[in-house]
């Protein structure tokens, strides 16, 4: 039986949300944007994990950073430690700093990165293992500075599909229990050599199909057991079902334009 487990989540309003730049596939400034819809769809997903029992942090929406929304991207947190962010885009930059500046005003230990990463846009805890995506975004260097600002292992994998340009967009922790561990993944969006070690590493694992992965349905969020998955990816969900998930569809298609869903929009907080 699948087991849920109480969660803290970082989340940022989407006051500012709109494509004013274009650094990923899906952004297309001429696309109008619906700012009211984007804030209700990110209301649903907040509403959806407060009804699980989930603590929702909130951090305050800049003004000119449209895409601080992705709070995923603003840092990694484990044992209670912070990894700052550090955006590979100047649009962006002033990000990094702000996420760094909440987790210290709410007691944190931060640790300001050397190297380039976007947070948990690449960088996925598994069990006791972090995944690390490279290749459009994050530096690998950010993986061997993560490993030993942490002592986990980190293993990096490499992407290759710029429409699935972060790891959360290619690759979902359905079960980070170590005893345990489950992933989902759409295996064209890495280089062979990282199909092979995640064949290797995870045999069991869920592999998601085209349509699911262009949903961006694997910017999915589990607990355990619930999982919060873009309703338009339906092979995912229902083989999430058949080994004993609960897919939970909530809409955020109006945040796919900025190229994130769910989990995009959803930092863990790991005390
Ligand atoms: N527009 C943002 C960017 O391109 C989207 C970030 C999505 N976040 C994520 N965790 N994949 O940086």
């Amino acid at each position: 039986m699948r087991v849920s487990t109480p969660r803290r989540y970082l989340m940022c309003r989407p006051t500012h949300f709109e494509v004013s730049y274009e650094i990923n596939p899906w952004m297309d400034v001429t696309r109008e944007t619906d700012n009211a819809r984007a804030v209700r769809q990110w209301e649903t997903l907040r509403d959806t994990y407060l009804a699980w029992g989930h603590t929702v942090e909130l951090i305050d929406p800049l003004p000119g950073l449209p895409d601080m929304v992705y709070a995923a991207n603003g840092a990694t947190v484990v044992d209670g430690l912070v990894y700052s962010a550090r955006f590979r885009y100047p649009e962006r930059g002033a990000e990094g700093p702000a996420y760094q500046k909440w987790f210290a005003d709410a007691g944190f230990v931060t640790h300001t990165a050397a190297e380039v990463n976007e947070g948990e846009g690449d960088i996925l805890l598994v069990g006791d293992t972090f995944l690390g995506g490279t290749g459009f975004r994050t530096d690998r260097e950010a993986h061997a500075e993560l490993a030993r600002l942490t002592g986990r292992e980190v293993i990096t994998l490499e992407l290759v599909d710029p429409r699935f340009y972060h790891l959360d967009t290619a690759l979902a922790v359905i079960d980070s229990d170590p005893a345990h561990p489950l992933v989902a993944y759409f295996p064209p969006a890495f280089s062979p050599a990282s199909q092979r070690v995640l064949a290797e590493r995870y045999p069991d694992a869920i592999l998601a199909t085209e349509a699911d992965a262009v949903a961006l349905g694997l910017n999915a969020v589990s607990d355990g057991r619930r999982v919060v998955v873009a309703p338009a990816a339906v092979d995912l969900a229902r083989e999430l079902a058949e080994r004993g998930f609960e897919p939970h569809p909530v809409d955020t298609t109006e945040l796919l334009k900025g190229g994130g869903g769910a989990k995009c929009c959803t930092l863990e907080i790991r005390a």
